[in-house]
């Protein structure tokens, strides 16, 4: 689609359920910002939305694994990223959030549309139900062993070990992560979205009519998707976190108690709300931006994403009555030092992180965010999953930035105070030569193909060609040599003008650099601007090409260095950071999994215990006491009324004739007026299941166990 009439810009929502890292960074944000600032600067009606994914399972297991509610996760991460976001330069018009109440209307209105269709098809099924909790249990709350590496802690929806997606059916002893007690089935009614029968349209609209135009790693995805045959999928969830289905029966909203959004649903539709909310602010209409043909949507994404970008939330848009994405460029996978990038396990650099070590340290510190947007788009995974190393990042700022881009500058800058008095000087036409022509011809060429390649999402050569530019130009200035032309002043009458026309064109270059350079490193770009004493407006992409940017006589401040070097030092600290980090975290997650044990006891201590088989010859609950039951135990020589808190794992009938092992000498207690008679042993596995230890095979009562 070329020359809409405005864009739409999406970078993918991140789960405010813990920071983000660099390669969340160089996935989804960093592409869509530097294209978005290329727009702008071409002054084109362009909105760049994004925000918080503030639903789903993640949000309530984080808040389980912090101790605290949901509400509290989202609001402790939600501004963290959005400032992070906001140091690295990633300038979003608008960060919004899925909690916000303008989405929860915009999600259940869209949901009430396609569901009043009959777009959507209704059915029961049976699920897992945690009858303590009173809830269905989504994927992500049941445990139990896999059936593919025998793990004893797969989750319902994958296996941590062996990395197998599952289905919390095909889990082996499935347990209930809420009360640790095994699940029963229900019986629960849930949407779907058929997808089965959207196949045609998915065929002719991605397969077909963007198989050229969209990246192969997209296309190929959709295929094997269709492939493998397009089933119905559930858009609703039996979660209490999350937003509310709602149904519109006779222009009566009512409420579907217990059921929310699927957040693979809901989230998308947060594109849509967040431009409602940035309209509202900015006193402008949203409609045109969802419903105007003439609007180019694009959706940047990590590869994880694609088939709900490219797939399911276009089935969506298309039954809702809205455009369709124009493109959806997916990125593959940074990895990191040889590894996968991962927060959990502690092999990650949080852009968090990032910026307390590198930019808040230092004066000046923005630069060295453009540094970071510099090396992750310079490796950006368009084509295939790449590496940062920090070796890497080091190298591509001290031999491009520093030697190519800011030497560059920095030169310019210092001939023309020590050569020119500070001033643009002159342009001698009637001296031009064919290496002045080059590099006007040089800076055109480049101007032409950053566009093209912008245009065509690919960022990383859209880069290498400004940093190329600079080359070339440190290679005029090194062949046009000015420093020496100034010791010929008497001998050569031309040698002035000579002087003149190359740090014309010198200067004139630098100006088309921050043009070009803007929309990678804004802060740099800035930077120049204040060296030329120029206002922003220099910036419109209009003005790339010109050799007219700075005018005649004009007096330029003193350079600043734009970058300054990488040493080793600093980077051995990184890396040692990083080791040491992983380490950290692989040693907590061993503490985790190794019990608090008791102080060491004597013999003599543990020989005081009287323990015995017993069997228990009648079990009845106790009135008002969910947990307790009234034990009737068999000890051979006399039988002892025990009150145990097993009620909740086992039914009075069930346990009748079983043995197991009592502490027969423990002072007698009172427990909900009964008293207890001892106690028995109970053995209690991780998810909190409780068990009782007894023979391996049939014995008498009153056998002693020592
Ligand atoms: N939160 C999702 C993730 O991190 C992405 C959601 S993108 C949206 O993978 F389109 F659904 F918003
Ligand atoms: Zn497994």
């Amino acid at each position: 689609m070329n020359n809409p009439k405005r864009y739409l810009i999406t970078s993918a929502l991140p789960y405010a359920n813990g920071l983000k890292h660099i390669g969340h960074l160089a996935g989804a944000y960093l592409p869509a910002d530097i294209y978005t600032r290329y727009l702008k600067a071409q002054k084109r009606d362009v909105v760049f939305v994004c925000g918080s994914d503030e639903h789903g399972t993640a949000i309530p297991i984080q808040a389980m694994k912090e101790g605290t509610t949901p509400q509290a996760i989202i609001d402790k991460y939600h501004p963290i990223i959005e400032q992070n976001f906001r140091d690295l330069g990633i300038a979003f018009d608008i960060y919004h959030r899925t909690s916000a109440p303008i989405h929860h209307t915009t999600a259940q209105e869209f949901f009430t549309v396609l569901n009043n269709h009959g777009d959507l098809e209704i059915k029961e099924s049976e699920q897992y139900y945690d009858e303590d909790a009173k809830t269905f249990l989504a994927d992500r709350f049941i445990k139990g062993t896999c059936p593919n590496c025998k793990y004893d802690n797969a989750f319902g929806d994958q296996c941590e070990r062996c990395g197998k997606s599952l289905s919390p059916e095909e889990l082996i002893n499935p347990i209930s992560t809420l009360s640790g007690k095994p699940p029963i089935k229900k019986l629960t009614k849930h949407w779907y979205l058929p997808l089965n029968k959207h196949e045609d349209f998915l065929r002719e609209w991605v397969l077909k009519n963007h198989k050229d135009d969209w990246r192969a790693n997209v296309v190929g995805q959709v295929k094997s998707w269709i492939d493998m045959g397009l089933q119905p999928r559930a858009v609703t969830r039996d979660l209490d976190w999350g937003v509310q289905v709602k149904t519109m029966v006779n222009d009566q909203w009512s409420v579907v108690e217990g059921k929310v959004l699927y957040v693979w649903f809901d989230a998308p539709i947060g594109y849509i709300s967040a431009t409602k909310q940035w309209a509202l602010d900015n006193g402008k209409d949203w409609q045109p931006y969802w419903y105007d043909k003439d609007t180019k949507l694009v959706h940047f994404i990590g590869k994880d994403n694609i088939v709900f970008h490219a797939m399911i939330f276009p089935i969506m848009l298309k039954l809702h009555g809205n455009i369709l994405p124009d493109n959806v460029p997916s990125n593959e996978f940074m990895n990191l030092e040889g590894d996968k990038m991962s927060t959990s396990r502690g092999w990650s650099i949080e852009m968090d992180e990032y910026i307390n070590d590198w930019i808040k340290k230092e004066n000046g510190g923005e630069s060295m965010a453009d540094v970071l947007r510099y090396y992750l788009t310079a490796i950006a995974p368009e084509t295939k999953d790449s590496e940062f190393t920090w070796k890497g990042f080091q190298e591509a700022n001290n031999s491009e930035l520093v030697s190519i881009l800011g030497n560059y500058v920095n030169r310019t800058f210092v001939l023309m105070h020590k050569l020119c008095g500070g001033k643009v000087p002159t342009f001698h036409n009637e001296i031009i030569d064919e290496t002045d022509k080059q590099l006007i011809t040089d800076i055109l060429n480049t101007k032409l193909k950053v566009e093209q390649l912008i245009e065509g999402y690919k960022f990383r050569e859209a880069q290498f060609e400004v940093i190329d530019l600079a080359r070339k130009a440190n290679q005029y200035m090194q062949k046009k040599e000015p420093w020496i032309v100034a010791k010929q002043l008497t001998e050569n009458p031309n040698a002035q003008k000579l002087i003149d026309n190359c740090l014309y064109l010198c200067l004139q270059l630098t100006a088309n650099l921050a043009i070009l350079i803007n929309p990678f490193l804004p802060f740099t770009a800035k930077k120049m601007l204040h060296m030329m004493k120029v206002v922003d407006r220099m910036l419109d992409w209009k003005n790339a090409g010109s050799l007219k940017l700075l005018s005649v006589g004009y007096s330029l401040r003193e350079p600043q260095l734009l970058f300054r070097k990488i040493e080793d030092e600093e980077i051995n600290f990184q890396i040692e950071k990083l080791k040491n980090k992983s380490l950290k975290t692989k040693v907590e997650k061993i503490k985790s999994e190794t019990p608090d044990l008791k102080p060491e006891i004597q013999f003599e201590d543990f020989s005081k215990i009287d323990l015995r088989i017993g069997t228990i010859i009648s079990a009845e609950k106790v009135e008002k006491a969910d947990k307790l039951l009234k034990l009737e135990i068999d000890l051979g020589f006399e039988k002892r009324t025990i009150v145990s808190g097993i009620a909740l794992h086992y039914k009075p009938e069930e346990i009748i004739g079983k043995q197991v092992t009592v502490v027969c000498n423990l002072a007698p207690r009172k427990m909900r007026g009964i008293e207890s008679n001892g106690m028995i042993l109970m053995a209690e596995d991780k998810a909190g299941k409780l068990y009782f230890v007894n023979p391996d095979n049939t014995i008498d009562s009153g056998s002693t166990v020592s």
